[in-house]
């Protein structure tokens, strides 16, 4: 059978790891990025973000011909089988509702382009609703153009987008006929291991999925932070009752793990976006609506966490921030909780020295002017009064209590993902704040 042709509309985080692995199983991808910098930088194979093995992945596609980059639409749209939707959602500013000004521009241009029949399919988090509106604007720009419409919502995961893609828990198609289906049906097959993975629905159901899993995984955390809370209050390991609860397959061990609130481009946003599609439904979400702010509280609260273990003031004292990206593998800081912690304590006198592996250069436009940004851990640690650890990166996890004694000027560590050994890092001198543990 003939090699598959896809457009993929937008060089952004899900269009180019999406355009990247499907390229690897000969399916002729064209990428269009109407960025000029941008393009300019995929074109030389420098890939704007950071993706642990994305970089080798597009340069495969590439040398093979099965990936391209270009800005001309047309010749990406005609003669394709699906056109991929995959431009930025941003939250709106006021209402919480996702921006869909990207998606309906680059619906319109497509629609004027297209001269056979494809299969347009969003694959950004779109409202439910969406494909609906979108079958209208092609049939109003392009009346009686032979679409269909579907939603393949992506699932992957920040740092780990390749192995989430390649191997899915499953794959959400949401469309109307048996042709739509057909199309992504084999584009997805050489992924699909079980037929069970493939799962077909209505357009307004695949979006709604995408919208209540990572609602669900944003309530799951917030659950376990409370929990945390408590534990504190009571004299609990909250790491204990994650493991124990975890092991009863109703609940699953995964997405248990207590921080200082869920961050990223995708939690924050589409959990306040659930909120308000539920409001405007008439069916809203009380549930989802506690999570939003339950989150907004926790993270604004991590300052304070650090000023207490500090003695109720860090004014004058020396910080190393370890871990700034909303998690590691990522050099992703949006809504991360390093950027309202840091703000408070620099507001609150203290000197901030930050490490990060991959997210330096993405912190310093969010973070306050007079911070000191240091290329090694050895370099934000040494001669520090207080540590904290806001991202559990694995080389920080390789630190031993002794070596961070040992660089240290005074004894404090707030470890706000609980990567260290409370009992070892106490044996080494250290005073440990961990989340959920009680403090010793
Ligand atoms: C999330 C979903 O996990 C993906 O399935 C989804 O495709 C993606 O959003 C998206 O919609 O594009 P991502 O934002 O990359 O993926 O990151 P996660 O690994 O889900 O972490 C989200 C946040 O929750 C992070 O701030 C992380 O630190 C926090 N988290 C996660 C915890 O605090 N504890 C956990 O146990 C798990």
């Amino acid at each position: 059978m003939e090699a598959l042709k896809i457009a993929m509309i937008g060089g952004g985080y899900v269009g180019l790891v999406s355009g990247a692995c499907f390229s690897a199983f000969d399916t002729e991808v064209a990428v269009v990025e109407a960025d000029p910098a941008r393009l300019a930088a995929l074109r030389e194979g420098r890939i704007p973000i950071y993706e642990p093995g994305l970089t080798e992945l597009v340069a495969e596609g590439v040398a093979k011909g099965s990936l391209s980059f270009g800005d001309d639409l047309k010749a990406a749209v005609q003669g394709a089988d699906a056109v991929f939707i995959a431009v930025g959602t941003p939250t709106r500013r006021g209402d919480g509702h996702a921006d869909l000004t990207y998606v309906y521009a680059a619906v319109e241009q497509v629609a004027r382009c297209l001269n056979g029949y494809a299969v347009v399919v969003t694959k950004s988090t779109v409202p439910v609703g969406t494909g609906r509106r979108i079958a209208a604007i092609i049939e109003h720009v392009a009346p009686g153009l032979d679409v269909d419409v579907a939603s393949n919502p992506e699932f992957l995961r920040e740092g780990s987008a390749i192995a989430d893609f390649m191997q899915p828990d499953r794959v959400v198609v949401g469309c109307a006929t048996s042709r739509a289906r057909d199309v992504l049906g084999r584009l997805y097959a050489p992924l699909i291991t079980r037929a069970e993975q493939m799962i077909y629905t209505g357009v307004e159901t695949a979006e709604l999925i995408k919208y209540a899993a990572n609602s669900f995984l944003a309530m799951k955390v917030t659950f376990i932070n409370e929990m945390a809370d408590l534990s504190e209050k009571l004299g609990a390991n909250v790491m204990e009752v994650a493991h124990a609860i975890g092991l009863d397959a109703r609940i699953g061990p995964r997405f248990l793990q207590p921080g200082p609130g869920f961050g990223g481009s995708c939690f924050p946003k589409d959990t306040l976006a659930l909120v308000r599609i539920a409001q405007e439904a008439g069916a809203p979400s009380r549930l989802i609506e506690a999570v939003v702010a339950v989150n907004d509280a926790r993270k604004a609260s991590m300052s304070a966490r650090v000023i207490a273990a500090c003695g109720g003031s860090v004014r004058g004292a020396t910080i190393a921030v370890l871990g700034l990206t909303f998690k590691p593998d990522t050099d992703d800081m949006r809504d991360s909780p390093s950027v309202p912690v840091v703000a408070r304590l620099v507001e609150d006198g203290a000197h901030v020295r930050v490490h990060d592996p991959q997210g330096m250069d993405q912190a310093r436009p969010l973070l306050p002017p007079d911070v000191t940004y240091c290329d090694s851990i050895e370099g934000a640690l040494g001669g520090a009064d207080a540590l904290v650890v806001v991202t559990e990166w694995k080389a920080f996890r390789n630190l031993t209590p002794e070596a961070i004694r040992a660089a240290m000027a005074g004894n404090v560590v707030v470890d706000l993902r609980n990567i260290f050994d409370p009992a070892a890092m106490v044996a080494a001198g250290l005073r440990y704040y961990g989340i959920g543990t009680t403090p010793r």
